[in-house]
C-alpha cells in the first residue's frame, strides 16, 4: 500500500483488512482515530505494566522463603518485559518511548487504576497473582486477535507469561490455605480488599463506555467490558471455592436462568475517584516512577554513547 493512493481507496483497503481479520501493519494507512486509540490504549497498557511492579517489588525484600522471593522476582521481571514490549509496539506507531514516559510521570497519560492500592501483607501478592492477574488474562487472551499486528503478537507472548502469573499466586495462596489459621485469614482479608478492584479493571459498564462501540468495530476490543467482568467472576467463583475463601459481595449468586453468577453492583464512585489520583498510592508509584526515572538518566546517557561510538566504527 502505497501513500500515493487516494485517500478514499486508502480508507476501503484498511475497512477490508479489518473485515477479513487480517492485521494493520505499521507500513499500512490508518486513519487517525485509529492510530490514537491504539497509541492510547498501548501506552496506558505499557505504563500499567510498569507501575504494576511497585505494590508487588514492594514484597521482594520480605518474601517468606528463597523459594517464594525467586518466584516473585521472576515474576516482577516479567511485568518490565512486559512494558518493553509494549512500548516498542507503540513506537512503531510513530510516538517516542521517551516522551510516553513523560506523559506518565505527568500524570497526562493513565495506568490500571488497581495499581493504586496497597500491598499490605504476603498475601496480596497470592492474590495480585490470581485475581488482578487473572482479570488481566481475561481482557488481554481476546487481543491477541486485536487488529493492530504488532499489539497483538505482543500479547501472545505477554498472554502466556501471565498465565504463569496467575498460577504462582494460587499456588501461594493454597500452600497458605493449607497453614496456621493466622495464614487463612490473611488470605481471607487480602481477598476481601482486591475483589472489587479487580472487578474494576474491566472499565465502567458498557453503558457508560463511550468508546466501546468504536473500538469493537476497529476489532482493537472483541467484547465489552461487561461481557469480561462476567465471564471473570463465573471463572473466579468455582476457583474461591476450591480455595476455601468467599468474596465480600452478599448479591453473589448462582443464576441458572442466565447460566451466570449474578453480582452486586460495583462501587464506580471509588474507581472515578482512584482515577482522578485520589486512591490510596496514586501520588507515591508517580514520585517513584519520576524517581527510577531521573536515577536512570546516566544508564539511557551511556547506551546512547554507545550506539553512537558503535555507529561511528561501522561507518
Ligand atoms: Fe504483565
Ligand atoms: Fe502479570
Amino acid at each position: 500500500m502505497t501513500a500515493t493512493l487516494p485517500e478514499t481507496e486508502l480508507e476501503s483497503h484498511f475497512e477490508r483488512t479489518i473485515e477479513r481479520d487480517q492485521r494493520i501493519e505499521p507500513r499500512d494507512w490508518a486513519p487517525e482515530g485509529y492510530r490514537k486509540t491504539m497509541v492510547r490504549q498501548i501506552a496506558q497498557h505499557a505504563h500499567s505494566e510498569i507501575i504494576g511492579m511497585q505494590p508487588e517489588g514492594n514484597w521482594i525484600t520480605r518474601a517468606p522463603s528463597l523459594r517464594r522471593k525467586a518466584i516473585l522476582l521472576a515474576k516482577v521481571q516479567d511485568e518490565a518485559g512486559h512494558g518493553l514490549y509494549l512500548y516498542s509496539a507503540a513506537e512503531t506507531l510513530g510516538v517516542d518511548r521517551a516522551d510516553l514516559t513523560e506523559k506518565l510521570i505527568s500524570g497526562r497519560q493513565k495506568y490500571s487504576s488497581i495499581f493504586n492500592y496497597p500491598t499490605l501483607t504476603f498475601a496480596d501478592v497470592g492474590v495480585i497473582g490470581w485475581l488482578v492477574d487473572g482479570a488481566a488474562i481475561c481482557n488481554q487472551v481476546p487481543l491477541c486477535r486485536s487488529s493492530y499486528g504488532p499489539y497483538a503478537r505482543a500479547m501472545v507472548r505477554i498472554c502466556k507469561e501471565e498465565s504463569f502469573h496467575q498460577r504462582q499466586g494460587y499456588e501461594l495462596l493454597m500452600t497458605m490455605m493449607r497453614g496456621t489459621g493466622q495464614q487463612r485469614e490473611m488470605v481471607q482479608e487480602a481477598v476481601d480488599r482486591w475483589w472489587w478492584p479487580s472487578l474494576m479493571m474491566f472499565g465502567p459498564p458498557d453503558a457508560d463506555s463511550p468508546n466501546t462501540a468504536q473500538s469493537m468495530a476497529w476489532k482493537v476490543k472483541r467484547h465489552t467490558n461487561d461481557e469480561l467482568r462476567q465471564r471473570f467472576v463465573d471463572m473466579s467463583v468455582p476457583q474461591a471455592e476450591a480455595l476455601g475463601v468467599t468474596f465480600p459481595d452478599p448479591d453473589l449468586a448462582w443464576n441458572a436462568d442466565r447460566g451466570h453468577y449474578d453480582f452486586g453492583a460495583v462501587d464506580w464512585a471509588e474507581f472515578k475517584n482512584v482515577l482522578q489520583g485520589n486512591g490510596p498510592c496514586n501520588a507515591q508509584r508517580i514520585a517513584r516512577r519520576r524517581r527510577a526515572h531521573d536515577e536512570g538518566a546516566w544508564v539511557r546517557e551511556a547506551a546512547a554513547a554507545h550506539a553512537a561510538k558503535n555507529q561511528e566504527a561501522t561507518a
